[in-house]
This record gives C-alpha cells, sequence and structure tokens, in this order.
C-alpha cells in the first residue's frame, strides 16, 4: 500500500520536525552502542549449571521473541511503513542484544534467542520506564537476587536490587509510541495503581513463582528460587486463573415482555489489566447467549475489551499500533476490579420457559485474521470463565415437580374413585 506508506512516513517526518531532537524521535533508536553481540554468552553456557533455569526459558515467550511470527509478521508491516525507521526500535526489546551491538536487521544466532540469560543477568541500570530503557554491563559479574552467592567457578556474582522489582520488567513492558508518546504498553503503570503493588506483591511474584530448590546443579537448596517459564497469556494454566464471571437476571421473565440480563466480570487473578501486554493485538471478549426451554436461540450479545488506537484520520488501526495518534477509549479491566455488562432483549410470545443464559469470557492471543497473515493458522479460543443460569417459570404450573394439571387430574379420579367406593357400599 504505497499511499498508506507514505501518509505514515510524512505523518512521522512531521512529528519528528516538530519534536525536534527530542529523545522521542525514532532516529535515536539507530545509535549504536561500542558494545559487539560476542560480548554476551549464549544461554547454553549457563545451561550446564542452570539446567532448570535453562530448560524453563527455553519454553518462555523471551526464548520466542525474535523468532516469533506474530512479531515478525507486525515487525515487516511497520518498517514498510516507516521506511525501516521503526526496526531498531522493535529490536531494542525483541531482541536487545543484537539491538546492543548494532546488529539490525538481526542475524547473529544469539540475537535470534530474544530476551536470554546473559542480556538480563547483565543488566547494571535503568534510566527511565520503558522503551527499553536498560543499562548493561556484560562480563564476569552476572547481577541477581542472592545476596549470598556460593561460587560459581565460572562468572562472579553481583547482588542486584533492582533484578527483585518491577521496575526490572517495566524496561520492557511499557511501550510508549516512539514519535508521539502514546502510552500503547502500560503493564507496569497498570500494576503500579493496583492493590497488589500497594501489598509489595511484584511481577516477579505471580510470573516467576518461586519454589523450593537448587539455584544451580552445584549450589545447595534454597526456599525461593524464582521460575522461568514467565507464564502469561500463552499458557492456558494462567489465564483459567485469570478471571471470574457471575449471572443476574431480571425477574419476573415472561413470555412477550422485556428481560435484562446482568453479566459481572471480574478481573479476579491479574496483577495488570485483562487483557495487558499487547493488547491492541490480543482478543479479549464476553459473549452471552439466550435460549428458550426448546433450545431456540432468543439473544446473542458481544463486548469487547480493548483500547481502541485510531490514526489521525480517526480510523481503528487495529494492531500496527505505530500508526497511532490518538487513543479514542480503553475499557480493559483494572485489577481486582468488577465490570457489570447489561443485555436486554424481548422475549417471544412463543417462547417456551424456562430461558437458559449463558455467558462466556474468551480470549484469543491475535484475530483470526490477523494470525492468517502471520501463517499461524487457526488460533485456539480460550475460556477464561463460564456461567449458566436458567429463570422464568415453565408455562404449566408444577406441584411437587409435577405438572399441576397431571395433578389435578389425579386427584379428580381419587375423588370418583372414592365415591364409586362408597356408593358400591351403601
Ligand atoms: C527477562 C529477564 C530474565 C531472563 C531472560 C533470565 N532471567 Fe534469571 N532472573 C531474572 C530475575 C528478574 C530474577 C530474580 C527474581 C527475583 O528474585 O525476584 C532471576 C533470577 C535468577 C537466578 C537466581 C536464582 C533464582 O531463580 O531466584 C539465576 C541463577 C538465574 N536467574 C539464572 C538465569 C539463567 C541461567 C537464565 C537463562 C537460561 C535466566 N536466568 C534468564 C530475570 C531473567
Ligand atoms: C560452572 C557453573 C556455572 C555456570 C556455567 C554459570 N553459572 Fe551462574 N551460578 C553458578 C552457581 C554455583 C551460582 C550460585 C548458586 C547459589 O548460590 O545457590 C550461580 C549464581 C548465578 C546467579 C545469581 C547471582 C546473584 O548474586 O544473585 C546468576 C544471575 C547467574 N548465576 C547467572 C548465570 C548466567 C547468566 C550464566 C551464563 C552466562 C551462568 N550463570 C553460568 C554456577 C554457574
Ligand atoms: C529486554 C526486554 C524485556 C524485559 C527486561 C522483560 N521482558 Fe518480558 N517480554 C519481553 C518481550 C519482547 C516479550 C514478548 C515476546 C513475544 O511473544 O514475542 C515478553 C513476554 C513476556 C511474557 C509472556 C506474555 C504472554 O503473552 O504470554 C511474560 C509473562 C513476561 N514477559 C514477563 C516478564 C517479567 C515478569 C519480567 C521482569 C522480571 C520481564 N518480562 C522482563 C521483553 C522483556
Ligand atoms: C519497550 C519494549 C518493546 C518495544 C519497543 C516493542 N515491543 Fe513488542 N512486545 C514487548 C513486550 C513486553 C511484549 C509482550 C507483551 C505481553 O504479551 O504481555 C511484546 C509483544 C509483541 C507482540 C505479540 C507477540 C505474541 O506472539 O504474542 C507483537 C506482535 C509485537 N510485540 C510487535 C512489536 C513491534 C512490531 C514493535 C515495533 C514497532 C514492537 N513490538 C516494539 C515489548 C516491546
Amino acid at each position: 500500500m504505497k499511499t498508506d506508506r507514505s501518509r505514515i512516513i510524512a505523518s512521522l517526518t512531521v512529528i519528528v520536525i516538530l519534536l525536534g531532537s527530542t529523545s522521542f524521535t525514532l532516529q535515536s533508536y539507530a545509535e549504536k552502542s561500542s558494545l559487539k553481540v560476542s560480548d554476551f554468552e549464549d544461554p547454553s553456557i549457563c545451561g550446564s549449571c542452570h539446567d532448570q533455569h535453562y530448560s524453563e526459558w527455553q519454553r518462555s515467550q523471551h526464548a520466542m521473541a525474535q523468532v516469533d511470527r506474530l512479531y515478525l509478521a507486525e515487525y515487516d508491516q511497520a518498517s514498510k511503513d516507516t521506511g525501516g525507521l521503526t526496526d531498531p526500535f522493535c529490536t531494542k526489546c525483541h531482541s536487545p542484544i543484537s539491538y546492543l551491538a548494532g546488529e539490525i536487521p538481526v542475524s547473529s544466532e544469539l540475537g535470534m534467542k530474544g530476551v536470554s540469560c546473559d542480556f538480563c543477568h547483565t543488566v547494571s541500570g535503568t534510566t527511565d520506564t520503558g522503551n527499553g530503557a536498560f543499562e548493561n554491563s556484560p562480563g564476569k559479574s552476572k547481577r541477581g537476587p542472592l545476596r549470598d552467592p556460593s561460587a560459581s567457578g565460572y562468572h562472579d556474582s553481583t547482588y542486584s536490587e533492582l533484578h527483585r522489582e518491577s521496575e526490572f520488567c517495566a524496561m520492557c513492558h511499557v511501550v510508549n509510541h516512539p514519535v508521539n508518546g502514546l502510552p500503547i504498553m502500560t503493564t507496569y503503570q497498570e500494576w503500579r495503581q493496583s492493590p497488589y503493588a500497594a501489598e509489595g506483591v511484584t511481577c516477579q511474584h505471580c510470573m516467576m513463582v518461586p519454589t523450593k530448590r537448587k539455584a544451580a546443579v552445584t549450589g545447595n537448596v534454597r526456599d525461593e528460587v524464582f521460575g522461568h517459564i514467565f507464564l502469561g497469556g500463552h499458557h492456558e494454566y494462567n489465564l483459567k486463573r485469570a478471571a471470574r464471571l457471575t449471572l443476574e437476571v431480571s425477574s419476573p421473565v415472561t413470555a412477550g415482555e422485556n428481560v435484562t440480563i446482568r453479566a459481572n466480570v471480574t478481573n479476579s487473578g491479574c496483577g495488570h489489566a485483562l487483557p495487558t501486554g499487547v493488547s491492541e493485538v490480543r482478543e479479549l471478549w464476553l459473549e452471552v447467549t439466550a435460549q428458550d426451554h426448546s433450545g431456540k436461540l432468543l439473544f446473542q450479545g458481544r463486548q469487547y475489551y480493548r483500547p481502541v488506537f485510531v490514526d489521525e484520520k480517526g480510523e481503528d488501526v487495529g494492531p500496527l499500533f505505530w500508526r497511532a495518534t490518538k487513543i479514542l477509549s480503553d475499557n480493559r479491566i483494572a485489577p481486582k476490579e468488577t465490570r457489570t455488562e447489561r443485555f436486554s432483549f424481548n422475549i417471544p410470545p412463543d417462547a417456551t420457559l424456562p430461558i437458559t443464559v449463558d455467558a462466556r469470557l474468551l480470549y484469543r492471543l491475535a484475530p483470526q485474521e490477523v494470525a492468517d497473515k502471520a501463517g499461524l493458522g487457526l488460533l485456539p479460543v480460550t475460556v477464561l470463565a463460564q456461567a449458566e443460569v436458567s429463570a422464568g417459570r415453565s408455562g404449566i404450573l408444577s406441584i411437587f415437580g409435577l405438572p399441576a394439571a397431571l395433578v389435578a387430574v389425579a386427584v379428580m379420579a381419587l375423588a370418583a374413585l372414592l365415591i364409586l367406593h362408597r356408593r358400591r357400599r351403601q
């Protein structure tokens, strides 16, 4: 799309000119540091002593960050849109070692391993919140949370408070638009404003749940060693703990009348909004259906939870966040918040009661058409929470579970029998 591309380059150029040489310019991301890819070590080396950390990390999205097809498809699109200006920006978080070495596009074996051990464990400071504000000092010393590390025989160990804090994750789990500063990914801020932050529950507590085990094959067993799978929205285990759902139906429920359904969706399990991260890519929606006693569909309603990013023409940019100039709306659910959705509809006069209402909160990593473009195949839809209620008495009044008419016939038959019996005896 030539016109699209020149329009976006034009608008980015205008903003870049407007902002002059502020740190928001995309060009600043292309500046080279003095580091080389070979200053960092391959995860397989670490794996020889930290075998569990290694096998967990291999299963994490951090290991996939540079080979993830959804990412690569968007990266190419952004690159086309901006004449390659976004390449270093995206690379900064998805393959930080390549970024630090000025290796763009990413080509080295280590660069392809995304966010790896020696990147995270040589972070020596952070300069800002988000957009990859990390400082690294690669070399002999590995930085981590242990105050009393045993000698490794391979590297020195340096205690780092930063590694124990949410601010460590915020370096990458916050994305501000590189040109206009729009808050695109706000996972850290969502946590900061939540009750979890007040209670001192960090990102690491939930996403790297600690267990009692060894931190290295030659070390002693420790009470708290942090997991490295980084369970998130890619793992069903985590998704199933994210939300709760309850349903209420207004009474009375009568054929031919209006009925109102209230679905209460609670973000019960996340320390950040639901959904979070690249929430412009994710799909989270509530689906409510009602059917009558015979199974006839009476109503179907949907509510999506997402931020809506628009371009300068006011058009929804969908997952293509770099095109955004404004956030039109954002109805994602905050930590511990309960959102009530109302749906009203008319029950047709010929409907059979009771009606059954079913509500499901559904999640998909990306819209299917986005997945198709990225060559991902069919993406699963995960049910995060589900609720069902029946409402409205059936047309026939029931007594002890039996239809009233049947009970009446039985009573009359009994009475007739009694009368007949008496007459015979007289
Ligand atoms: C995304 C960044 C990141 C990556 C990648 C990463 N780690 Fe960690 N690692 C951490 C953080 C953060 C902690 C500390 C968590 C805490 O104490 O709150 C940690 C803790 C550790 C510890 C101390 C023991 C423990 O688990 O508490 C070791 C050892 C370790 N990591 C090794 C590794 C190895 C080996 C790899 C690669 C296979 C790796 N890490 C990949 C962030 C990372
Ligand atoms: C020869 C074995 C060996 C190798 C190889 C090795 N480590 Fe370690 N590492 C250890 C031992 C032993 C400890 C201390 C564990 C303990 O005290 O429980 C340790 C501790 C650590 C810590 C914790 C430091 C702290 O103060 O919190 C980090 C982080 C770490 N290693 C990262 C790495 C990384 C990254 C690599 C690969 C570049 C690596 N290690 C390679 C043996 C090794
Ligand atoms: C160098 C940047 C960087 C740092 C630092 C970082 N992450 Fe990530 N993280 C990423 C990227 C990039 C992805 C997405 C990879 C992909 O799927 O393409 C990611 C993915 C994740 C996911 C998976 C999300 C999902 O949808 O399944 C979790 C969970 C996660 N990170 C947790 C953490 C935590 C917790 C910390 C702090 C201890 C942290 N990350 C630090 C860059 C980083
Ligand atoms: C400041 C760091 C940062 C920058 C810059 C960044 N990302 Fe990411 N990206 C992340 C993190 C962190 C995640 C994981 C978010 C989550 O799921 O919670 C992610 C996830 C993604 C995903 C979803 C991957 C999946 O499989 O779920 C896509 C697509 C993506 N990024 C595209 C891009 C593109 C394209 C650019 C550049 C225009 C870019 N990102 C720049 C940090 C960053």
